[in-house]
């Protein structure tokens, strides 16, 4: 049984995870409130929720659960990448916890996490592409094994959801925008013409400050000419487009690398638009999709200690000199 903690950006939660699948608990204590006002998440902002909170959550994990601290195995915390002063709140619950009750402690990935969080609904089978599309990534990972990572395309520039929030404070949406084009996204028309950046034709590698400008550019030039705007359909064809080349560029590598299965992750994994297209498609080539409960793709910490349980069956243990860090390459993760 392990205890997981996530603490990357603005979300506090602790969850206890029985055998790397059954969740016994998943609290999470979501910021956004707070951050609204601002338009985004302010770092210092976030690190001082994380510290009023994370002691309630983890009492409300262990209550929830209905365990206690001697009754779990190892603790479990995201390292990296996130907001550096976010994530070492969390790294030193799970250090306090792994010195006070003489427990393992172990890193974790966020994007691991992000991974993981397929398992707690649907064993992973091998090999598998991932799709990871978030706030802050955007990439194609192919995994042969459990715990083996080789990113094989990402962003040039922007993440989608990083889009996804630019285009919805320009529409005027509040943070985090992202759902609220979704939701727009479902009643309008694609009745503006925006680019699909597919770059080199082989390469799995995304863009979207293009597709980014050109929606915030033209909702510039229709203010300035006093012209109306159809908001719902500005969401509908910016959708469309980032849809499009996401679902193409990933059906390709799930042919190219023979996945048995292609997995969805993050935060953007929530998209209706997202979820339905590679529905439709997937079912169309044959290909094997897992997509999480939206609950799930959004940052929690059950996805950490899914990933948790295996990085510590492959002996994957933290001292007490435990760092965090801003940014961390998942192939460096990789456990051969
Ligand atoms: O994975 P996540 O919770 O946090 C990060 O690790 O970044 O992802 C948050 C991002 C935000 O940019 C948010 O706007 C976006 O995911 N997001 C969505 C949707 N739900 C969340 N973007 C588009 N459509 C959604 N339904
Ligand atoms: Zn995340």
């Amino acid at each position: 049984m392990i205890l997981a903690i996530e603490s990357s950006c603005d979300e506090t939660s602790v969850s206890i995870i029985e055998d790397g699948k059954h969740i016994r608990s998943n609290i999470v204590l979501s910021q956004i409130e707070s951050h609204k006002r601002f338009g985004g998440v302010v770092p210092e902002v976030a690190s001082r929720h994380h510290v009023e909170g994370i002691t309630a959550t983890i009492d409300e994990a262990l209550n929830s659960a209905n365990t206690t601290m001697e009754e779990i195995d190892a603790v479990a915390v995201t390292q990296g990448p996130g907001l550096i002063g976010a994530l070492l709140v969390g790294i030193n619950a799970a250090k306090a916890l792994a010195f006070a009750y003489d427990k393992p402690l172990i890193p974790v990935h966020h994007i691991a996490g992000h991974i993981y969080a397929n398992h707690l609904e649907k064993p992973l089978q091998f090999p598998l592409i991932a799709l990871i599309v978030s706030g802050g990534h955007t990439e194609l990972v192919y995994m042969k094994d459990h715990l083996s990572f080789e990113v094989i395309g990402e962003t040039r520039d922007d993440a989608v959801g990083e889009a996804y929030d630019k285009v919805a404070r320009t529409i005027g949406l509040s943070y985090p925008g992202g759902p609220q084009v979704d939701n727009l996204a479902a009643i309008g028309e694609d009745s503006y013409d925006f680019p699909r950046v597919w770059l080199d034709k082989n390469s799995y590698d995304f863009s979207f400050s293009g597709l980014k400008s050109a929606v915030i550019n033209k909702l510039h030039n229709l203010r300035q000419k006093g012209e109306v705007i159809n908001e719902a359909n500005v969401a509908t064809s910016f959708q469309n487009s980032v849809v499009e080349v996401l679902v193409g560029k990933t059906v390709a590598a799930c042919k190219n690398y023979n996945a048995a299965q292609l997995i969805v992750a993050g935060g953007v994994a929530s998209n209706k638009g997202l979820r339905t297209q590679l529905a439709i498609t997937c079912e169309s080539n044959g290909i094997n999709l897992s997509i999480p409960t939206p609950q799930l793709c959004t940052d929690n910490a059950a996805m950490i200690g899914a990933a948790g349980h295996y990085l510590f069956k492959a002996g994957v243990i933290a001292d007490m000199s435990l760092n965090g860090y801003n940014h961390m390459d998942i192939e460096q993760c990789s456990i051969e």
